[in-house]
Protein backbone atom coordinates (compact mmCIF):
# COMPACT_ATOMS: atom_id res chain seq x y z
CA UNK A 1 0.00 0.00 0.00
CA UNK A 2 1.26 3.33 -0.85
CA UNK A 3 1.38 6.53 0.22
CA UNK A 4 1.45 9.62 -1.80
CA UNK A 5 2.11 13.48 -0.41
CA UNK A 6 1.01 15.85 -3.48
CA UNK A 7 1.19 19.45 -2.75
CA UNK A 8 -1.83 21.34 -4.59
CA UNK A 9 -2.11 25.05 -5.27
CA UNK A 10 -5.92 25.13 -6.36
CA UNK A 11 -5.04 29.14 -7.53
CA UNK A 12 -7.57 31.02 -8.46
CA UNK A 13 -10.54 31.85 -10.70
CA UNK A 14 -12.01 28.50 -11.89
CA UNK A 15 -8.85 26.89 -10.52
CA UNK A 16 -10.53 25.78 -7.39
CA UNK A 17 -13.47 24.43 -9.12
CA UNK A 18 -11.43 22.59 -11.19
CA UNK A 19 -9.07 20.58 -9.40
CA UNK A 20 -11.49 20.08 -6.71
CA UNK A 21 -12.87 17.96 -9.29
CA UNK A 22 -10.03 16.33 -10.35
CA UNK A 23 -8.92 15.76 -6.88
CA UNK A 24 -12.07 13.69 -5.82
CA UNK A 25 -11.21 11.70 -8.43
CA UNK A 26 -7.71 11.13 -7.81
CA UNK A 27 -8.87 9.62 -4.07
CA UNK A 28 -11.21 7.36 -5.75
CA UNK A 29 -8.47 5.72 -8.05
CA UNK A 30 -6.63 5.20 -4.83
CA UNK A 31 -9.03 3.14 -3.49
CA UNK A 32 -9.16 0.69 -6.43
CA UNK A 33 -6.00 0.62 -7.22
CA UNK A 34 -4.60 0.14 -3.61
CA UNK A 35 -2.73 3.90 -2.87
CA UNK A 36 -3.94 6.65 -0.78
CA UNK A 37 -2.86 10.70 -1.69
CA UNK A 38 -2.85 12.63 0.95
CA UNK A 39 -2.72 16.64 0.11
CA UNK A 40 -0.80 19.07 1.38
CA UNK A 41 -2.79 22.30 0.44
CA UNK A 42 -1.06 25.83 -0.19
CA UNK A 43 -2.91 28.62 -0.32
CA UNK A 44 -1.22 30.70 -2.92
CA UNK A 45 -2.36 33.17 -5.48
CA UNK A 46 -4.47 36.43 -5.69
CA UNK A 47 -6.37 36.43 -2.25
CA UNK A 48 -2.92 34.94 -0.77
CA UNK A 49 -1.10 37.98 -2.20
CA UNK A 50 -3.26 40.48 -1.39
CA UNK A 51 -3.61 39.77 2.00
CA UNK A 52 -0.09 39.23 2.60
CA UNK A 53 1.89 40.70 0.00
CA UNK A 54 3.73 37.55 -0.91
CA UNK A 55 3.35 35.04 -3.74
CA UNK A 56 5.21 31.66 -2.79
CA UNK A 57 7.49 31.86 0.35
CA UNK A 58 10.81 29.96 0.06
CA UNK A 59 9.88 28.01 3.21
CA UNK A 60 6.59 26.96 1.15
CA UNK A 61 8.68 26.04 -1.63
CA UNK A 62 11.34 23.98 0.38
CA UNK A 63 8.43 21.81 2.10
CA UNK A 64 6.97 20.80 -1.36
CA UNK A 65 10.13 19.42 -2.16
CA UNK A 66 9.65 16.35 -0.16
CA UNK A 67 6.52 16.08 -1.94
CA UNK A 68 6.11 13.12 -4.66
CA UNK A 69 4.59 16.18 -7.26
CA UNK A 70 2.74 19.08 -7.62
CA UNK A 71 -0.76 19.32 -8.55
CA UNK A 72 -1.82 23.24 -9.84
CA UNK A 73 -4.99 24.61 -10.86
CA UNK A 74 -3.69 27.78 -12.43
CA UNK A 75 -2.88 31.64 -11.08
CA UNK A 76 -3.72 35.18 -12.46
CA UNK A 77 -6.43 37.44 -11.37
CA UNK A 78 -7.63 40.73 -12.94
CA UNK A 79 -7.23 42.78 -9.34
CA UNK A 80 -3.52 41.81 -9.72
CA UNK A 81 -0.74 43.46 -12.28
CA UNK A 82 -0.23 40.88 -14.81
CA UNK A 83 3.42 38.96 -14.22
CA UNK A 84 3.11 39.18 -10.23
CA UNK A 85 1.78 35.95 -9.89
CA UNK A 86 2.17 33.90 -12.73
CA UNK A 87 5.94 34.75 -12.34
CA UNK A 88 5.94 34.57 -8.77
CA UNK A 89 3.99 31.38 -8.22
CA UNK A 90 3.93 29.33 -11.57
CA UNK A 91 7.16 30.29 -13.21
CA UNK A 92 9.07 30.24 -9.99
CA UNK A 93 8.34 26.46 -9.52
CA UNK A 94 8.80 25.30 -13.03
CA UNK A 95 12.24 27.45 -12.96
CA UNK A 96 12.90 26.27 -8.84
CA UNK A 97 12.63 22.67 -9.18
CA UNK A 98 13.84 22.98 -13.01
CA UNK A 99 11.05 21.71 -14.95
CA UNK A 100 12.55 21.74 -17.84
CA UNK A 101 9.84 19.48 -20.28
CA UNK A 102 6.71 21.35 -20.63
CA UNK A 103 4.29 18.13 -21.74
CA UNK A 104 1.55 19.03 -23.48
CA UNK A 105 -0.59 16.31 -25.07
CA UNK A 106 -3.48 17.17 -27.49
CA UNK A 107 -5.66 15.06 -28.18
CA UNK A 108 -9.44 14.65 -29.32
CA UNK A 109 -11.67 12.88 -27.39
CA UNK A 110 -14.66 10.61 -28.61
CA UNK A 111 -17.56 13.26 -29.83
CA UNK A 112 -15.91 16.40 -28.74
CA UNK A 113 -17.02 18.67 -31.24
CA UNK A 114 -13.95 19.90 -33.22
CA UNK A 115 -13.82 23.44 -34.64
CA UNK A 116 -12.14 22.22 -37.84
CA UNK A 117 -12.71 18.95 -39.90
CA UNK A 118 -9.85 16.75 -39.90
CA UNK A 119 -9.28 15.48 -43.20
CA UNK A 120 -10.35 11.52 -43.35
CA UNK A 121 -11.98 11.66 -40.05
CA UNK A 122 -8.72 11.38 -38.44
CA UNK A 123 -8.42 11.57 -34.91
CA UNK A 124 -5.62 14.29 -33.64
CA UNK A 125 -2.89 12.76 -31.72
CA UNK A 126 0.07 14.82 -31.00
CA UNK A 127 2.26 15.91 -28.44
CA UNK A 128 3.92 19.06 -27.64
CA UNK A 129 7.12 19.02 -26.08
CA UNK A 130 8.12 22.23 -24.80
CA UNK A 131 11.10 23.37 -23.51
CA UNK A 132 10.02 25.22 -20.06
CA UNK A 133 13.13 27.26 -18.25
CA UNK A 134 14.75 28.95 -21.23
CA UNK A 135 14.04 31.34 -24.04
CA UNK A 136 12.36 34.58 -23.16
CA UNK A 137 10.53 33.33 -19.88
CA UNK A 138 14.21 33.46 -18.17
CA UNK A 139 13.33 36.88 -16.57
CA UNK A 140 15.68 39.17 -17.98
CA UNK A 141 15.03 42.35 -18.36
CA UNK A 142 14.01 45.75 -17.92
CA UNK A 143 13.23 49.65 -18.92
CA UNK A 144 16.07 50.68 -21.25
CA UNK A 145 17.02 54.52 -20.28
CA UNK A 146 20.59 54.90 -21.99
CA UNK A 147 22.90 55.42 -19.22
CA UNK A 148 21.51 53.52 -17.03
CA UNK A 149 21.83 50.12 -18.39
CA UNK A 150 24.85 48.57 -20.29
CA UNK A 151 23.85 47.67 -23.98
CA UNK A 152 26.24 46.41 -25.73
CA UNK A 153 27.30 49.07 -28.19
CA UNK A 154 25.16 48.16 -31.17
CA UNK A 155 22.41 47.23 -29.63
CA UNK A 156 22.95 50.71 -28.60
CA UNK A 157 23.32 52.42 -32.04
CA UNK A 158 20.38 50.86 -32.93
CA UNK A 159 18.31 51.65 -30.41
CA UNK A 160 19.54 55.34 -31.09
CA UNK A 161 18.63 55.20 -34.75
CA UNK A 162 15.25 54.23 -34.60
CA UNK A 163 14.37 56.54 -31.65
CA UNK A 164 16.41 59.21 -33.98
CA UNK A 165 14.55 58.41 -36.81
CA UNK A 166 11.41 58.94 -35.28
CA UNK A 167 12.39 62.09 -33.30
CA UNK A 168 15.79 63.51 -34.68
CA UNK A 169 17.51 62.69 -31.28
CA UNK A 170 20.23 60.98 -31.75
CA UNK A 171 22.13 61.49 -28.23
CA UNK A 172 19.22 61.80 -25.49
CA UNK A 173 17.87 59.57 -23.09
CA UNK A 174 15.46 56.76 -24.88
CA UNK A 175 13.18 55.05 -23.44
CA UNK A 176 12.49 51.08 -24.06
CA UNK A 177 12.20 48.00 -22.79
CA UNK A 178 13.84 44.89 -23.35
CA UNK A 179 13.60 41.07 -22.24
CA UNK A 180 16.18 38.75 -23.24
CA UNK A 181 15.95 35.71 -24.77
CA UNK A 182 18.61 32.57 -23.93
CA UNK A 183 19.00 28.85 -25.24
CA UNK A 184 21.84 26.79 -23.88
CA UNK A 185 23.61 23.93 -25.21
CA UNK A 186 22.61 21.87 -22.11
CA UNK A 187 19.15 23.15 -22.28
CA UNK A 188 18.17 22.15 -26.03
CA UNK A 189 19.64 18.94 -25.50
CA UNK A 190 17.86 17.81 -22.68
CA UNK A 191 14.40 18.91 -24.06
CA UNK A 192 15.27 17.11 -27.32
CA UNK A 193 16.39 13.87 -26.06
CA UNK A 194 13.37 14.11 -23.68
CA UNK A 195 11.31 14.78 -27.39
CA UNK A 196 13.22 11.97 -29.09
CA UNK A 197 12.64 9.56 -26.83
CA UNK A 198 8.77 10.07 -26.58
CA UNK A 199 8.53 10.07 -30.49
CA UNK A 200 10.55 6.56 -30.40
CA UNK A 201 7.82 5.22 -27.92
CA UNK A 202 5.36 6.47 -29.64
CA UNK A 203 6.57 4.81 -32.96
CA UNK A 204 7.69 7.92 -34.34
CA UNK A 205 11.27 8.22 -36.09
CA UNK A 206 11.03 11.94 -36.72
CA UNK A 207 10.12 15.57 -34.84
CA UNK A 208 8.66 18.69 -35.86
CA UNK A 209 10.71 21.47 -34.94
CA UNK A 210 9.01 24.98 -34.21
CA UNK A 211 11.41 27.12 -35.08
CA UNK A 212 12.04 31.33 -36.17
CA UNK A 213 15.51 31.38 -37.12
CA UNK A 214 14.73 33.08 -40.81
CA UNK A 215 13.90 36.18 -38.23
CA UNK A 216 15.72 35.33 -35.14
CA UNK A 217 19.15 33.69 -36.67
CA UNK A 218 21.11 34.10 -33.05
CA UNK A 219 18.81 31.70 -30.92
CA UNK A 220 16.57 29.97 -33.14
CA UNK A 221 19.38 29.03 -35.52
CA UNK A 222 21.59 27.84 -32.64
CA UNK A 223 18.82 26.02 -31.26
CA UNK A 224 17.96 23.97 -34.88
CA UNK A 225 21.81 23.19 -35.13
CA UNK A 226 21.78 21.35 -31.30
CA UNK A 227 18.26 20.07 -31.34
CA UNK A 228 19.66 18.00 -34.86
CA UNK A 229 22.63 16.97 -33.33
CA UNK A 230 21.10 15.69 -30.20
CA UNK A 231 18.47 14.01 -32.42
CA UNK A 232 20.72 12.47 -34.61
CA UNK A 233 22.24 10.48 -31.49
CA UNK A 234 18.86 9.02 -30.69
CA UNK A 235 18.20 8.20 -34.13
CA UNK A 236 15.32 10.79 -34.79
CA UNK A 237 15.14 13.05 -37.75
CA UNK A 238 14.45 17.13 -37.25
CA UNK A 239 11.41 18.65 -39.45
CA UNK A 240 12.25 22.18 -38.86
CA UNK A 241 9.13 24.44 -39.13
CA UNK A 242 9.12 27.91 -38.54
CA UNK A 243 6.07 29.09 -35.98
CA UNK A 244 4.29 30.79 -38.39
CA UNK A 245 3.94 28.76 -41.14
CA UNK A 246 3.41 26.15 -38.21
CA UNK A 247 0.38 27.41 -36.92
CA UNK A 248 -0.88 27.90 -40.83
CA UNK A 249 -0.55 23.94 -41.23
CA UNK A 250 -1.79 23.30 -38.08
CA UNK A 251 -5.06 24.65 -38.93
CA UNK A 252 -5.38 23.12 -42.28
CA UNK A 253 -3.70 19.35 -41.41
CA UNK A 254 -3.28 19.38 -37.81
CA UNK A 255 -2.75 15.50 -38.19
CA UNK A 256 0.34 15.05 -40.03
CA UNK A 257 2.15 16.07 -36.85
CA UNK A 258 3.27 13.37 -34.43
CA UNK A 259 6.21 15.04 -31.53
CA UNK A 260 6.28 18.46 -31.72
CA UNK A 261 9.13 20.08 -29.89
CA UNK A 262 9.44 23.92 -29.22
CA UNK A 263 10.88 26.73 -27.20
CA UNK A 264 9.12 28.19 -24.64
CA UNK A 265 7.40 30.87 -26.12
CA UNK A 266 6.39 29.11 -29.12
CA UNK A 267 5.37 25.81 -27.16
CA UNK A 268 3.03 28.28 -25.49
CA UNK A 269 1.27 29.42 -28.12
CA UNK A 270 1.39 26.37 -29.88
CA UNK A 271 -0.08 24.20 -27.29
CA UNK A 272 -3.18 26.77 -27.02
CA UNK A 273 -3.72 26.84 -30.95
CA UNK A 274 -3.82 22.75 -30.37
CA UNK A 275 -5.75 23.18 -27.42
CA UNK A 276 -8.24 25.05 -29.55
CA UNK A 277 -8.19 22.91 -32.65
CA UNK A 278 -8.67 19.32 -30.51
CA UNK A 279 -11.83 21.16 -28.97
CA UNK A 280 -11.08 23.91 -26.36
CA UNK A 281 -8.56 24.35 -23.35
CA UNK A 282 -10.95 22.76 -21.12
CA UNK A 283 -9.74 19.12 -21.95
CA UNK A 284 -6.23 20.12 -22.75
CA UNK A 285 -3.78 18.68 -19.56
CA UNK A 286 -0.31 19.26 -18.98
CA UNK A 287 2.68 18.33 -17.54
CA UNK A 288 5.92 19.78 -16.13
CA UNK A 289 8.46 17.33 -15.55
CA UNK A 290 11.76 17.76 -14.00
CA UNK A 291 14.41 15.46 -12.34
CA UNK A 292 13.20 16.95 -9.16
CA UNK A 293 9.70 17.52 -8.40
CA UNK A 294 7.67 17.62 -11.36
CA UNK A 295 4.26 19.27 -11.36
CA UNK A 296 0.96 18.94 -13.09
CA UNK A 297 -1.34 21.27 -14.38
CA UNK A 298 -3.63 21.61 -17.11
CA UNK A 299 -2.76 24.64 -19.65
CA UNK A 300 -5.33 27.23 -19.33
CA UNK A 301 -5.29 29.24 -17.00
CA UNK A 302 -7.74 30.83 -14.59
CA UNK A 303 -10.62 31.61 -16.80
CA UNK A 304 -11.91 35.19 -14.95
CA UNK A 305 -14.11 35.32 -17.46
CA UNK A 306 -16.47 32.21 -16.27
CA UNK A 307 -14.73 31.90 -12.91
CA UNK A 308 -18.07 31.44 -10.56
CA UNK A 309 -20.26 30.31 -12.86
CA UNK A 310 -19.72 26.46 -13.03
CA UNK A 311 -19.01 26.76 -16.44
CA UNK A 312 -15.49 25.83 -15.83
CA UNK A 313 -14.91 22.06 -18.08
CA UNK A 314 -12.74 20.40 -15.56
CA UNK A 315 -11.84 17.52 -18.20
CA UNK A 316 -8.00 19.18 -18.77
CA UNK A 317 -7.75 19.12 -15.12
CA UNK A 318 -8.66 15.85 -14.29
CA UNK A 319 -6.31 14.29 -17.72
CA UNK A 320 -3.65 15.93 -16.15
CA UNK A 321 -4.38 14.22 -12.81
CA UNK A 322 -3.64 11.21 -14.94
CA UNK A 323 -0.82 12.47 -16.02
CA UNK A 324 0.32 12.74 -12.33
CA UNK A 325 -0.49 9.46 -11.70
CA UNK A 326 1.29 8.33 -14.42
CA UNK A 327 4.40 9.82 -13.40
CA UNK A 328 4.19 8.39 -10.33
CA UNK A 329 3.96 4.94 -11.80
CA UNK A 330 0.13 4.38 -11.20
CA UNK A 331 -0.27 3.41 -14.41
CA UNK A 332 -3.29 1.46 -13.79
CA UNK A 333 -4.83 4.21 -12.50
CA UNK A 334 -3.90 6.46 -14.90
CA UNK A 335 -5.15 4.35 -18.07
CA UNK A 336 -8.55 4.18 -15.86
CA UNK A 337 -9.24 8.08 -15.62
CA UNK A 338 -8.79 7.96 -19.19
CA UNK A 339 -10.98 5.40 -20.06
CA UNK A 340 -13.59 6.66 -17.72
CA UNK A 341 -13.00 10.48 -19.40
CA UNK A 342 -13.85 8.51 -23.22
CA UNK A 343 -16.24 6.39 -21.86
CA UNK A 344 -18.64 9.70 -20.54
CA UNK A 345 -17.69 11.37 -23.30
CA UNK A 346 -18.96 8.87 -25.87
CA UNK A 347 -21.97 7.90 -23.60
CA UNK A 348 -23.61 10.60 -21.64
CA UNK A 349 -26.51 12.51 -22.90
CA UNK A 350 -25.75 15.74 -24.83
CA UNK A 351 -27.41 17.26 -22.21
CA UNK A 352 -24.20 16.21 -19.66
CA UNK A 353 -21.69 17.16 -22.00
CA UNK A 354 -19.30 20.12 -20.68
CA UNK A 355 -20.76 23.53 -21.30
CA UNK A 356 -17.65 24.18 -23.31
CA UNK A 357 -18.41 21.42 -25.77
CA UNK A 358 -22.55 22.44 -26.11
CA UNK A 359 -23.66 20.80 -22.98
CA UNK A 360 -25.36 21.89 -19.81
CA UNK A 361 -22.69 19.93 -18.01
CA UNK A 362 -21.30 21.69 -14.43
CA UNK A 363 -17.95 21.37 -13.72
CA UNK A 364 -19.23 19.69 -10.80
CA UNK A 365 -21.87 17.25 -12.32
CA UNK A 366 -18.80 16.43 -14.90
CA UNK A 367 -16.92 15.50 -11.77
CA UNK A 368 -19.50 13.31 -10.48
CA UNK A 369 -20.70 11.73 -14.46
CA UNK A 370 -16.57 10.77 -14.74
CA UNK A 371 -16.94 9.11 -10.88
CA UNK A 372 -19.55 6.89 -11.96
CA UNK A 373 -17.49 5.75 -14.54
CA UNK A 374 -14.51 4.56 -12.90
CA UNK A 375 -13.71 1.21 -12.90
P1 LIG B 1 -7.33 31.31 -19.96
O1 LIG B 1 -6.76 30.00 -20.36
O2 LIG B 1 -7.60 31.49 -18.53
O3 LIG B 1 -8.70 31.53 -20.77
C1 LIG B 1 -8.79 31.64 -22.19
C2 LIG B 1 -10.21 31.32 -22.63
O4 LIG B 1 -10.47 29.91 -22.47
C3 LIG B 1 -11.27 32.03 -21.78
O5 LIG B 1 -12.33 32.42 -22.60
C4 LIG B 1 -11.72 30.96 -20.81
O6 LIG B 1 -13.03 31.11 -20.32
C5 LIG B 1 -11.56 29.69 -21.62
N1 LIG B 1 -11.25 28.54 -20.73
C6 LIG B 1 -10.07 28.30 -20.13
N2 LIG B 1 -10.13 27.20 -19.38
C7 LIG B 1 -11.38 26.71 -19.52
C8 LIG B 1 -12.07 25.57 -18.98
N3 LIG B 1 -11.46 24.70 -18.15
N4 LIG B 1 -13.36 25.38 -19.33
C9 LIG B 1 -13.97 26.23 -20.17
N5 LIG B 1 -13.39 27.32 -20.71
C10 LIG B 1 -12.10 27.56 -20.39
O7 LIG B 1 -6.35 32.43 -20.53
P2 LIG B 1 -6.33 34.02 -20.26
O8 LIG B 1 -7.72 34.54 -20.30
O9 LIG B 1 -5.32 34.54 -21.16
O10 LIG B 1 -5.76 34.17 -18.79
C11 LIG B 1 -6.53 34.38 -17.62
C12 LIG B 1 -5.59 34.44 -16.44
O11 LIG B 1 -4.96 33.18 -16.22
C13 LIG B 1 -4.45 35.44 -16.61
O12 LIG B 1 -4.20 36.01 -15.35
C14 LIG B 1 -3.29 34.58 -17.06
O13 LIG B 1 -2.05 35.13 -16.78
C15 LIG B 1 -3.52 33.33 -16.25
N6 LIG B 1 -2.96 32.10 -16.80
C16 LIG B 1 -2.49 31.21 -15.90
C17 LIG B 1 -2.04 29.97 -16.31
C18 LIG B 1 -1.56 28.99 -15.28
O14 LIG B 1 -1.61 29.26 -14.11
N7 LIG B 1 -1.07 27.85 -15.68
C19 LIG B 1 -2.09 29.64 -17.67
C20 LIG B 1 -2.59 30.56 -18.58
C21 LIG B 1 -3.04 31.80 -18.13
C1 LIG C 1 0.99 28.52 -19.58
C2 LIG C 1 0.78 29.98 -19.24
C3 LIG C 1 2.03 30.57 -18.61
C4 LIG C 1 3.15 30.46 -19.63
C5 LIG C 1 1.85 32.01 -18.13
C6 LIG C 1 0.70 32.13 -17.17
C7 LIG C 1 3.10 32.54 -17.51
O1 LIG C 1 0.37 30.67 -20.38
O2 LIG C 1 1.24 27.73 -18.65
O3 LIG C 1 0.87 28.17 -20.74
O4 LIG C 1 3.31 31.37 -20.46
O5 LIG C 1 3.88 29.47 -19.59
MN1 LIG D 1 -0.08 29.39 -22.08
Amino acid sequence: FKRYSIARIAGDGIGPEVIGEASKILEATGNKWNFAIEWVDYPFGADYYLRTGETLPSSAIEEMASCHALFLGAVGDPRVKPGILERGILLNLRFHFDQYVNLRPAKSYPKVPLPIEIKGGKTLDTLVVRENTEDFYIGIGGKTEAGHIDLDLAAKRKLYSIHGKLTGDFEGKIEGAFQLGIASEPGIRRVTAYACEAAKSRGEEVITLVSKSNALPQIYGFWENMAKDEAQQHGVEVSVINVDAMCYHLVRRPDLYNVILAPNMFGDIVSDLLAGLTGGLGVAAGADIGDSLSMFEPIHGSAPDIAGTKKANPLAAILSGALLLDHLGEKGAAASIEKAVCDFLKGTEVKRMPIEFGGEGTASSVGEDILARLH
